[in-house]
């Protein structure tokens, strides 16, 4: 690939493991556009429970999930994802759209019936996309590639201080059990599933402050595209 194709960095992991910061962080250091592929299942389990579709029928999900009608909007405080023009920034962020998304992301079709949508995040100069399968299967030709992991324990406790902040209730122990669960799902289904490319950096950032973490991204950018740092 040309140096000036668009610089595409993915990175995966498990749920809570502080990938969205890390792309946040990444996309503004570097001007990279960005794809929180969460959002989009979290979306999809979203629309799902406000219809009634029961969020193992695979041939409801995939209509569902091509007719999808959902915004990105850049807004001044992040992104402000809109479904059928309703903002819901603020509610696919719950422990329960969270768990409907774990579920529709298991069904084959609906993964399918999403992979355009998100490959067409990707333009010049380049994308930060995170999800579990950005370097396996999304963008599989992507220069840089990352499996950022943490503890199970201090996912659920960084899970549990982010929704305190933001006003949601939360239960450490509720979540940890939530975390265990959807890590199950991720990693065990057939569609898919949670693990790190074979090119990608694995780094376990349980000791880790994002400083460091960052750092080490820079240093493997810069071993690939020596021109952008
Ligand atoms: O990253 P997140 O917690 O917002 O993602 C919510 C769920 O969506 C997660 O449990 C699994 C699923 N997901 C997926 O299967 N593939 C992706 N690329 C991103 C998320």
């Amino acid at each position: 690939m040309s140096e000036y194709a668009p610089l595409v960095i993915t990175i995966d992991g498990p749920s809570g493991s502080g990938k969205g910061t890390i792309a946040k962080r990444l996309s503004s250091e570097y001007g990279l556009r960005l794809l929180d592929s969460g959002a989009l299942y979290r979306v999809l389990g979203l629309a799902a429970l406000r219809r009634g579709v029961v969020l193992t029928d695979a041939v409801a999900l995939e209509a569902l999930a091509a007719s999808l009608d959902v915004r990105f909007d850049v807004a001044e405080d992040g992104v402000q994802v809109v479904l059928e023009g309703d903002d819901v920034s603020r509610e696919i962020r719950t422990e329960e759209a969270g768990r409907a998304a774990s579920i529709v992301a298991a069904v084959a079709p609906v993964r399918s019936a999403l992979l355009k949508r998100q490959r067409d995040f990707s333009r010049p100069p380049g994308l930060v996309a995170d999800g579990r399968d950005m370097g396996t299967v999304v963008f599989p030709e992507a220069q840089v590639k990352i499996f950022l992991t943490a503890s199970a324990d201090e996912r659920a406790l960084r899970r549990c201080n982010q929704l305190l902040a933001k006003g949601f209730d939360a239960n450490l122990a509720d979540i940890l059990s939530d975390v265990l669960e959807r890590d199950a799902r991720d990693t065990q289904r057939t569609a898919a599933p949670l693990k790190p490319a074979l090119d990608a950096l694995e780094l376990d950032c349980t000791d880790l402050t994002v400083d460091q973490v960052l750092q080490s991204i820079r240093a493997l950018i810069l071993t690939k595209r020596p021109r952008l740092v």
